[in-house]
């Protein structure tokens, strides 16, 4: 049997673990493919000149690596949408399989990409585009093939996740801690598509298709950063026994599907509330299995690689056998996703926690207690933080920040009872909120 050979597209971070994985566990790797492969043709304008890229063809066009007959896999790292797409597409056209570790370009492009590839015969894979290294994809698409998935909920961006385990554990702020992140390389190029959470929405609406086998959606995402988080609220979201983490959650409800980013509080009891640091995690509910959790490094070279690796050996292992023996990109063919509503954020459902800052005057957290209590919101928690007494929160002297956990509630409900507590003459700021998930 021919060897099968890889041609990669792009070797910065990630193209070299992948290329140094594959040598350092050649043998291994050829055993469980069942036959041999070798990385054949490399494209890259960046040789590195420490890679053993003996018996390989180097070349600063990524596209002759597309257009060479001989690659039958055609490996895309250079991340972003173009001139990724058209590369992906062109080698779709030239009938080479793909994987792809571009999270941006699947979130975006996957349904062309998809479709393209089901027509011409081929297969698409992009396990490293989600959380790097935990296979989380396969765990979706296969492991928990047998069931109906009710919600997934994940920490998906880990330069996000290590910010906000920096301001907790030792008080620093957003700032400082973002130019740490980008100096360890964790960041995305662009680092606003980590702390707004573009980053870690283009992965959740790869998750949130695979979970409810529908087309890819990102338009429909909402979206929210972890650049306003207040230390303050870091501090009293410990004190009232939660974390805060950038979630992305995917949930079907009978109204239709939640597809949302933002910061949350979670019980801090949740073993995903302790995922810290550059980690990422996904906690997945199905009807026959329950909660499932994945945990492992997000980013890095070598866990991206893995990733990356157990695709093409997959790839190889199938490449003598028919089409339909090809597990598809979304777990079914394109034809057969269905479109589900997804929600706008004022139609989910959620519990909230509010600080609202008063002025330090008799009677001020009735009124708050009455507008939500009008508004038929239940009251969770209460915490009261006078500014004199409590210099670690950050207040500003002279005014009292009044804490609130809520009962789960229409959002549009709760905004709407928000604004008539900023309308309170003793409401001396906006009202923070944070949704808050029970993950039970
Ligand atoms: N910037 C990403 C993160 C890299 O921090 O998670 C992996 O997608």
């Amino acid at each position: 049997m021919n060897v099968i050979k890889i041609g990669i597209c792009g070797l910065g971070t990630v193209g070299a673990g992948v290329l140094t994985v594959m040598q350092r566990n050649a043998d291994l790797l050829n055993r469980r493919a069942g036959r041999a492969m070798r990385v054949s043709h490399v494209g890259t304008r960046r040789p590195k000149p420490d890679l053993n890229t003996a018996d390989i063809t180097l070349s600063d066009d990524i596209f002759a690596v597309v257009n060479d007959p001989d690659v039958d896999i055609v490996v895309e790292l250079i991340g972003g949408y173009e001139p990724a797409f058209e590369l992906v597409m062109q080698a779709i056209a030239n009938g080479k399989h793909v994987v792809t570790a571009n999270k941006a370009l699947i979130a975006v492009h996957g349904n062309a990409i998809f479709t393209a590839a089901e027509a011409k015969g081929v297969s698409v894979r992009y396990e490293a585009a989600v959380a790097g290294g935990i296979p989380i994809i396969k765990a979706l698409r296969e492991g928990l093939s047998a069931n109906k998935i009710e919600w997934l909920a994940g920490i998906i961006n880990g330069t996000g996740n290590y910010i906000l385990t920096e301001m907790r554990d030792k008080g620093r702020l957003f700032a400082d801690v973002l130019a740490d992140a980008q100096q360890l390389g964790y960041a995305e190029a662009d680092p606003t598509f980590d702390v707004e959470g573009i980053d870690a929405a283009h992965k959740l609406v790869i998750l949130a298709s695979l979970a409810f086998a529908m087309p890819l959606n990102i338009d429909n995402c909402f979206t929210q950063g972890i650049s306003a988080v207040a230390p303050q609220d870091v501090t009293l979201a410990t004190e009232l026994g939660y974390r805060i983490k950038h979630l992305g959650i995917a949930r079907r409800t009978a109204k239709g599907i939640e597809m949302r980013v933002h910061p949350t509080l979670i019980p801090h009891r949740r073993l995903i509330a302790n995922v810290d640091g550059v980690m990422n995690a996904v906690l997945v509910k199905g009807d026959a299995v329950d909660a499932t959790l994945y945990y492992g490094a997000g980013a890095g070279a070598e866990p991206t690689a893995s990733s990356v690796i157990a695709d093409i050996v997959d790839l190889v292992r199938l490449s003598e056998a028919p089409y339909n023996a090809q597990v598809l990109s979304l777990g079914e063919s394109a034809d057969t996703l269905v479109e589900h509503r997804v929600l706008s954020i004022n139609e989910i459902e959620s519990a909230y926690y509010l600080r609202v800052m008063v002025d330090d005057k008799p009677g001020v957290l009735s009124h708050i207690t009455q507008i939500l209590s009008d508004s038929g919101i239940s009251i969770d928690a209460v915490l009261q933080k006078e500014s004199d007494q409590h210099q670690g929160h950050g207040l500003p002297a002279g005014h009292v920040a009044v804490v609130l956990i809520t009962d789960v509630i229409v959002e549009a409900i709760f905004t709407s009872a928000v604004k008539n507590i900023e309308a309170l003459d003793s409401v001396t700021d906006t009202v923070t909120f944070i949704r808050v998930e029970s993950l039970a």
